[in-house]
């Protein structure tokens, strides 16, 4: 409901009367919900590229048997998350997989389902939510950037999109730990999504490729910390994204 406009049924008090029989009284009107779950979502900063994304917009790859189990699987685990919240086992969610694969989407649908519970939720973008705080550190910088650490400490739901991308300094190090540390220590949930690998998610650090060279893949630790890496296993249900098609060339190919 836009702030313009009062709402007729309880001309913006937020109660309305009801009657029932021969007793009346006051309840809560719907417009409260409804105002609040706008203001949640402006609020969640989600990227224009996802703010649509959701449960039902996830598609399934009919095309393809092992993909479409794997993903099934996958999909009803964070569905379940997201339907069981705030009740789930761990208050947390970690999406590992390859790119395309739909982490961010699935994460961001999680957090919208959790949000029209009327949690919230915000979207934070890891290198950017790290940029934000070193630039809080600068005199220069506004008093909203010297916020940003703080935000991501308080959030009630905070969604950590492609942890561990990017550079490593000592620093990164610290801030990330302790953002992980305080919300885990306040069973605060946190839904992260990575590219980064994990021997105790069941994935090879290194592979033989026909050619006879050896890949090594970053893992989650060398990015982040072997600290912050233990939080954050224990804090989240881990769920890792089966091999499939990047989505984002299997699109352009649709079209
Ligand atoms: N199964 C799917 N159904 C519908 N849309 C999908 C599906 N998987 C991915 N997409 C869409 O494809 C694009 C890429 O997916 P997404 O960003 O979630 O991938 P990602 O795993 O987070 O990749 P990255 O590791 O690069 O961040 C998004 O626009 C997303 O909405
Ligand atoms: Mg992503
Ligand atoms: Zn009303």
């Amino acid at each position: 409901m836009p702030a313009t406009s009062v709402c007729p049924n309880c001309a913006g008090t937020g109660f309305k009367i009801v009657e029932r029989e021969e007793l009346s009284g006051a309840v809560r009107c719907e417009c409260v919900a409804a105002e609040r779950a706008a203001r949640l979502d402006s609020e969640a900063a989600l990227p224009p590229l996802y703010s649509n994304a959701s449960f039902e917009n996830f598609l399934l790859p009919r095309d393809n048997p092992i993909a479409y189990r794997e993903l099934t699987e996958v999909f009803l685990a964070v569905r379940g998350y997201a339907r069981e919240f705030p009740n789930t086992k761990q208050p947390g969610l970690l999406l590992m997989g390859s790119p395309g694969t739909g982490k961010t989407h699935l994460a961001v649908a999680a957090l919208r389902a959790i949000m029209a519970k009327g949690f919230a939720g915000l979207f934070y973008d890891y290198q950017n939510l790290l940029d934000k705080i070193r630039s809080g550190y600068d005199a220069a910088s506004g008093a909203s950037d010297r916020e940003a650490y703080r935000v991501a400490m308080e959030a009630e739901i905070l969604l950590l999109d492609d942890l561990g991308a990017h550079r490593v300094t000592e620093w990164v190090e610290d801030t990330v730990t302790s953002i992980i540390t305080t919300r885990c220590n306040q069973r605060k949930p946190l839904i992260a999504t990575t590219n980064l690998i994990d021997p105790d998610a069941g994935y090879s650090t290194s592979q033989r490729r026909p050619d006879g060279i050896v890949d090594y893949k970053t893992t989650l630790t060398e990015r982040i910390g072997s600290r912050a890496r233990s939080r954050l296993f224990e804090m989240c249900r881990v769920i890792k994204m089966p091999l499939v098609e990047d989505f984002r060339v299997r699109r352009q190919s649709l079209q």
